[in-house]
């Protein structure tokens, strides 16, 4: 959805248990009608931002607005809120219908809306059929739908998800994720989304957030972190990454990194968007699909940018593309992803080849390392 209407402003919250600084001065936009993943490693504040955004916990500092009105003071019941818990929480003893009934009849809505709503809703989540049953009848994907019907129910502006999918197996896992996408748009709700699944993220978001220790490394549009990661823990946090290390040694226009088993050439400019200057510590890092695999026999073919020899050490067939594991001299060992009928050579293991990357697929990132200073 391209509707970049502010609605939910975090601005510096910090909150800390005790010692422990759990959420540290974050500051993010979420837009009206998106699909936000907040993304990140276990016990990096993921859970402690949305229960402050429901209202469960107080930020110690910083404003929380929502429609340009402040949320904290505001009682958790009477914010435009729903949050969707892991265990569903669901009324075992209700029907389905019932338990997304639940919260209209709490608030005394006429009858005759009660059940024009819940009936519309279990028709969006496909539920329809089971509204008498119980939720101990139904398999973990149902329960879970009734969970979904029951926070969208009550048409909160803003539903907040804290990882929705683990409790499922892999298979319903990877469906579930394009019917909450759908679902998404069918009720104009936003949707923020906790999950430690790059690759969920990737398949459903618009927008995501990497947190860590506290913090938010980035955000923007999924691409944009996949593409441009402004380091190297959202590089490898968004995705599989060959990273090659060094010292930025920029003479004039020609900038290249200078490591231990070579000297890469990177795009000009890269530095600068990376705020990286000469001398500084940093690292190339190439996404599997990026890296080129070729006899090491051939011709190159087209611009080959930097390239480096190795061995074929391993391969997975992955249905329509085929992973190479390739090992270099110095042991240092990448992965090259190739799509199945356009590789340039069938390789087994044991096979030399070349390994290449164009300069503009080679992602500049700050390096917080010990390579060697440059001498003089
Ligand atoms: N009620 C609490 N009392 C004390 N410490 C807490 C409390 N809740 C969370 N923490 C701590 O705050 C930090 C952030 O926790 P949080 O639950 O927000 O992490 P998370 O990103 O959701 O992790 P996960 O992916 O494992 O769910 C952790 O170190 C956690 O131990
Ligand atoms: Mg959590």
């Amino acid at each position: 959805m391209n509707n970049t209407n502010e609605l939910i402003r975090i601005e510096a919250v910090t909150h800390r248990f005790g010692q422990m600084l759990a959420v540290d001065n974050v500051s993010l936009t979420i837009h009206e009608n998106e699909f936000f993943a907040l993304l990140g490693p276990s016990g990096c504040g993921k859970t402690t931002l949305l229960r402050m955004l429901a209202g469960f916990v107080t930020p110690d500092s910083g404003r929380l607005m929502l429609d340009g009105k402040d949320l904290v003071g505001v009682k958790p019941y009477r914010r435009p809120v729903n949050m969707m818990f892991q265990s569903y929480a669901l009324f075992p003893h209700m029907t389905v219908y019932d338990n997304v009934a639940y919260g209209l009849r709490q608030e005394k809505i006429a009858k005759a809306e009660v059940a024009q709503r819940t009936a519309e809703v279990l028709e969006m989540v496909g539920l329809s059929g089971l509204a008498r049953r119980k939720p101990d009848t139904l398999s973990g994907g149902q329960r879970q739908r009734v969970a979904l019907a029951r926070a969208v129910v009550k048409r909160p502006r803003v539903l907040l998800l804290d990882e929705p999918l683990t409790a499922l197996d892999r298979k319903l896992r990877v469906e579930m994720r394009l019917e909450l996408k759908r679902l998404q748009h069918e009720v104009g709700i936003t949707f923020l989304f906790v999950t430690h699944d790059q690759e969920e993220a990737l398949v459903m978001s618009d927008r995501a957030a990497i947190m860590n220790a506290g913090k938010i490394l980035q955000f923007g549009t999924v691409e944009e972190l996949y593409e441009s990661p402004n380091s190297l823990f959202v590089a490898n946090f968004m995705g599989e990454s060959n990273v090659f290390t060094g010292r930025l040694v920029v003479t004039g226009e020609d900038v290249t990194l200078a490591g231990n088993s070579g000297t890469w050439q990177v795009a000009p400019d890269a530095h600068r968007r990376a705020n990286l200057t000469h001398g500084d510590s940093a690292a190339i890092v190439v996404r599997p699909e990026r890296l080129r695999v070729e006899s090491a026999a051939s011709a190159p073919v087209g611009e080959i940018g930097n390239a480096l020899e190795g061995m074929v050490t391993d391969l997975v067939y992955l249905g329509s593309t085929i992973e190479y594991l390739v090992e270099l001299r110095d042991k240092t060992r990448l992965v090259g992803r190739v799509q199945v009928g356009q590789q340039f050579g069938d390789f087994k293991p044991g096979a030399t080849v070349r390994v290449s990357w164009n300069i503009q697929h080679g992602l500049l990132v700050a390096h917080p390392s010990s390579a060697a200073p440059l001498a003089k």
